[in-house]
C-alpha cells in the first residue's frame, strides 16, 4: 500500500507540520507501506519531499522548513484553472497522488486543516485521513465551532466576533463589547486570537484590569492585540480566559464503524511566569510547560471531561481523530476551548501522549488511523 504523507503547507504552523511529519516518517512500518513524503511549501508549491526524518525535526530550536527547490514539483498548479484540473484530476501533476491509496494530511491550519485540503481530495476520489471538508472548516473557525458546539448543548466560554468588516466600520463599538465582556464575567484579562489559527499564533492576553480597577490603556492595548490577531486572520475573537485547569483529551473512531472512543486526560500547566500556553511554551521552550499524562484529576473530572470531547466530536461531525482542548472549573464545569482536527502530532506532542497513556502507542496509533481511512 502507498501512503502519501503530506506535510509544511502555507499556514503559520508549518513547522510545526514539518515536525509532525518526522515523527510519522519514522514511524511508519515500511514493510507495509510505501511511502510518498509530500511537502507544501510556505508559498504552496508542492514537491517530493525528504524522506529523512532528521530533516524535518527541529534542531536547536530551529523551526524546519520545506523548501521547494529541493525536491521534484509533484503538484505544483500555478493558475486557478490548473487547481481545478488538479482536483478533479486530469492534470499531469496528479497522478502522483492519484496512485496512492491514502493520504495522510499532516497540515495544521489554514490550507490543510480547514477542509480545504480535504475538498481537493474529495474531489479527486482520494481516501483521507481524519475529518472531511466541514468538520475541518468548523473546528479550524472558532467562531462558528464555538457558535456550533452551543447550539448543541456544549459548554463554549463567551466571545465577541471582531470580523474585517465590524473592525472597519465599527471599531469603537467592538472594543467596547470586547471590554464589557470582560465586565460582564468580571475577568481581568481577555484573550484575543485568530477566529482561524493555530499553535496560539497571533493570540495575545491583554489584562484590562487591574486591582479591581480598569487599567488605563486597556482599551489601546486590546486594539493592539485585536490588530495583532488580524495579521493571522481578518476574523478575530475576543475571549475571556476561563477559570480552571487546562486539560485535553484525545478521541479516535473506531474500526468497524463503532462509537468513538475518548483518551486518557492530560494537562498542561504554564510554568515560568509565563502568561498562557503560547507557541513558544508550545514548541520552543521544554522548560516553559509542564504536560502530565494522565492528569493528577480526580476520575470524575476525567470522565466529564472525556464526556465532553466525545460530544463535542460528534457535534461538528468530526472523523478519524481530533484532540479536545478544555478547560476544567472547580465547580464540576468543563468549557471547551477549541477542537484540533490535526492535533500536534510529534512524538512528544500531548495527542499521542495521551494515547501512549490508553494503550495505544505512536506507531499504532499511526496504523489505526490508515486503517479508518482504508475502511
Ligand atoms: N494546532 C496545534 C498543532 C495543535 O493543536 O496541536
Ligand atoms: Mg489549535
Amino acid at each position: 500500500r502507498r501512503v502519501a504523507v503530506v506535510f509544511g503547507g502555507r499556514s503559520s504552523e508549518h513547522a510545526i507540520s514539518c515536525v509532525t511529519a518526522a515523527g510519522v516518517l519514522r514511524a511508519l512500518d515500511r514493510e507495509r507501506w510505501d511511502v510518498v513524503p509530500v511537502g507544501i511549501a510556505p508559498d504552496g508549491r508542492w514537491v517530493l519531499a525528504a524522506d529523512d526524518p532528521g530533516r524535518w525535526e527541529l534542531h536547536d530550536g530551529v523551526l524546519p522548513a520545506v523548501d521547494a527547490a529541493e525536491g521534484p514539483a509533484v503538484l505544483a498548479p500555478r493558475s486557478p484553472v490548473e487547481r481545478g484540473l488538479v482536483a478533479v484530476g486530469a492534470g499531469d501533476v496528479p497522478r502522483a497522488l492519484g496512485e496512492v491509496d491514502v493520504v495522510l494530511p499532516l497540515l495544521h491550519g489554514p490550507y490543510g486543516e480547514d477542509g480545504t485540503l480535504q475538498g481537493l481530495l474529495e474531489m479527486s476520489d482520494t481516501r483521507y485521513v481524519g475529518s472531511g471538508v466541514l468538520a475541518s472548516a468548523l473546528a479550524m473557525d472558532k467562531h462558528y465551532a464555538k457558535t456550533v458546539l452551543q447550539a448543541a448543548g456544549v459548554d463554549v466560554g463567551p466571545w465577541v466576533l471582531v470580523t474585517d468588516r465590524t473592525w472597519r466600520t465599527a471599531r469603537e463599538e467592538r472594543l467596547d463589547a470586547g471590554l464589557a465582556l470582560a465586565g460582564a464575567t468580571g475577568a481581568d484579562a481577555v484573550f484575543v486570537k485568530p477566529s482561524r489559527a493555530g499553535s496560539s499564533m497571533g493570540v495575545s492576553r491583554v489584562v484590562v484590569r487591574q486591582d479591581g480597577q480598569d487599567r488605563p490603556g486597556a482599551r489601546e492595548a486590546l486594539a493592539a492585540a485585536v490588530e495583532a490577531a488580524r495579521e493571522h486572520d481578518p476574523k478575530v475573537l475576543v475571549e475571556v480566559g476561563v477559570r480552571g485547569r487546562e486539560l485535553e483529551c484525545g478521541v479516535l473512531d473506531r474500526l468497524a464503524g463503532g462509537p468513538p472512543q475518548a483518551s486518557a486526560v492530560g494537562e498542561v500547566a504554564v510554568v515560568d511566569g509565563r502568561d498562557f500556553y503560547d507557541f513558544e511554551a508550545k514548541y520552543l521552550d521544554a522548560a516553559a510547560v509542564r504536560l502530565t499524562c494522565p492528569a493528577d484529576v480526580p476520575d470524575g473530572v476525567a470522565d466529564a471531561v472525556r464526556a465532553t470531547a466525545l460530544r463535542a466530536f460528534e457535534a461538528l461531525g468530526c472523523e478519524g481523530l481530533a484532540r479536545v482542548d478544555v478547560f476544567a472549573g472547580e465547580d464540576g464545569r468543563v468549557v471547551v476551548n477549541e477542537v484540533n482536527t490535526m492535533p500536534g502530532f510529534t512524538p512528544s506532542s500531548m495527542f499521542p501522549r495521551l494515547w501512549a497513556a490508553s494503550g495505544l502507542d505512536y506507531p499504532a496509533l499511526v496504523e489505526r488511523l490508515l486503517a479508518l481511512a482504508l475502511e
